[in-house]
């Protein structure tokens, strides 16, 4: 079967699926995208990806020529054309195609809009949260409003290319304070010795995560504190568990924070408690 991709109003076959050259996506990262888990052929958490999507879109000042309600019919499509059963969908808006100018182009460029669904298997990824995984520290060198979620990701893929680069699988990001803000494609957070679930308050230093908000509903049933607060890279390296949050890997321990082991270097028994009703506590779209 081959896949097939949303552009602009057409299901393209994959090699078919093509941006213009002077889209603004391309010339500016002037566009801001979603990611969605898929689960069993379901969205999860799909309101709140898009209202987040929309809140981009008004931060970046796009208004789009389409109804955004129309993005849930066309991703039910993209996962019924292509067969996904586990996995995400990707959305992406950007200001359209138009002579590459600073300023934006005139009011009658349509945006342009990208929807794709992937397979990914779950069950490695299970698999790998029972280990965990090691993050790494690097200085968070993005622009000032990373609350937007823009694909202007350079500063991110460094990122996340050195941390694969020395054995990890993300880098934490630190200010001039020294704390940790997020990593470079999900949330941080650590477990106190009280048992205290510690993360950055949702201001304009982080991306707001939908998994977050998750984590947080599954810690009020668990009776668990939280806390939005920043911590430090030496508090992370002393604490009894760490853990990241995405879409795209729900809760997943870390073990290990640069070269030091996380408590006794296990998955923590919370994230694992975490990870496991994570999706009893999400919305999955009917
Ligand atoms: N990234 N922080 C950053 C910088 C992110 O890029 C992401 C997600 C998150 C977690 O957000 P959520 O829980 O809503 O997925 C936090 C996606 C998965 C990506 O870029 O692929």
């Amino acid at each position: 079967m081959s896949r097939t991709i949303y552009v602009n109003g057409c299901y393209q076959t994959y090699n078919n699926a093509l941006l213009h050259v002077e889209d603004r996506a391309t010339l500016f990262a002037d566009a801001v995208y979603e990611v969605i888990e898929i689960k069993n052929g379901k969205q999860v958490d799909q309101d709140a990806h898009l209202k987040r999507l929309e809140r981009s879109l008004n931060e970046i000042r796009l208004e789009t020529d389409f109804s955004l309600n129309t993005i849930p019919f066309i991703i039910r499509e993209s996962i019924r054309r292509n067969r996904v059963k586990n996995g995400f969908v990707y959305i992406q808006v950007s200001r359209g195609c138009a002579k590459r100018d600073f300023i934006f182009p005139s009011e009658t460029t349509p945006a342009t809009l990208i929807i794709y669904a992937r397979s990914k298997n779950p069950l490695k990824l299970d698999q790998k949260s029972k280990k965990g995984i090691k993050v790494i520290t690097h200085p968070d060198l993005r622009w000032k409003r990373p609350d937007i979620k823009t694909t202007g990701l350079l500063a991110s893929v460094l990122a996340r290319q050195t941390a694969i680069e020395q054995g990890a699988e993300e880098a934490w990001l630190y200010n001039k304070e020294e704390q940790i803000t997020e990593g470079a494609a999900s949330n941080a957070w650590i477990v106190t010795n009280e048992s205290e679930l510690i993360t950055h308050p949702a201001t304009q230093s982080i991306l707001k995560g939908v998994t977050r908000e998750g984590v947080m509903r599954c810690a009020k049933e668990l009776n668990l504190t939280f806390i939005e607060r920043p911590f430090s890279i030496e508090e992370a390296k002393t604490a009894k568990e760490a853990f990241i949050t995405a879409a795209t890997n729900l809760v997943m321990p870390v073990t290990q924070i640069d070269e030091k082991p996380v408590h006794d270097g296990n998955s923590g028994p919370i994230s694992l408690k975490l990870r496991e009703i994570f999706h009893e506590f999400a919305q999955i779209s009917p």
